[in-house]
């Protein structure tokens, strides 16, 4: 029903990225990551793999991407489309859901549209930055929650204020904020230092 009103209004009452927005430009959101071959990243929760996939291919050739994810169906599907590209920098990790288990420290963590499932979020950033190498980076991109009935519609997105109190409160200060996907969130973090 919110869909059919004026965008101005939709805005007031409630919006919020959508799969499509957050998958129209994957080169864009990747190139604004800035990795380089050689590079190590993380992927908290690939998905079917459209920015891993490419990750994996910008820090080539010896660069790794870990696809790490709460659901084994989902690590053998990207598994097989990495096979099936040739792409062989890519490594599956099956992770519980409360903290992160990765085999090496990243300089990168991407956190696409899963910011929203991951439980006590300060505690388990706080945890990361051990994952981190020096000057590492966590990139969160997360749809927006906006409007009045945000707090009751908006369940797979988050309040940005929300997401930089939980990081700063987790060690981090932002970096940079990047405005190219539509009504999503795209923040950089480093660790901050004392
Ligand atoms: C909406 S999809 C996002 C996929 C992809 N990152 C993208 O932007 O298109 C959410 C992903 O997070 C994963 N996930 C959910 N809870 C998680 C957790 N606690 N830790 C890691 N991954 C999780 C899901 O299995 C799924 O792959």
């Amino acid at each position: 029903m919110l869909d059919r009103l004026p965008e101005r209004m939709r805005r007031v009452l409630y919006a919020a990225g959508t799969r499509a927005d957050r998958l129209r430009d994957p080169d864009a959101v990747v190139a604004a990551l800035d990795v380089r071959p050689g590079m190590v990243v993380g992927d908290i929760g690939p998905g079917a793999g459209h920015f891993t996939l490419r990750l994996a291919r910008a820090v080539e050739p010896d660069g790794v991407v870990y696809a790490l994810d709460v659901r084994r169906g989902i690590l053998e599907d990207l598994r097989q489309a990495a096979d099936e590209r040739g792409i062989t920098n890519l490594r599956t990790e099956f992770i519980p859901r409360d903290r992160l288990e990765i085999p090496e420290p990243v300089d990168l963590l991407f956190v696409s549209a899963t910011y929203h499932h991951l439980p006590e979020r300060t505690a388990y950033f706080a945890r990361a930055r051990t994952d981190l190498r020096p000057r590492g980076r966590v990139a969160i991109l997360e749809s927006r929650r906006q409007g009045v009935l945000a707090r009751w519609l908006a369940i797979h997105a988050s309040s940005p204020r929300q997401i930089e109190r939980e990081m700063t409160d987790a060690g981090y200060r932002l970096v940079t904020t990047h405005d190219i996907v539509r009504d999503y969130w795209f923040g950089i973090f480093e660790v901050a230092t004392a």
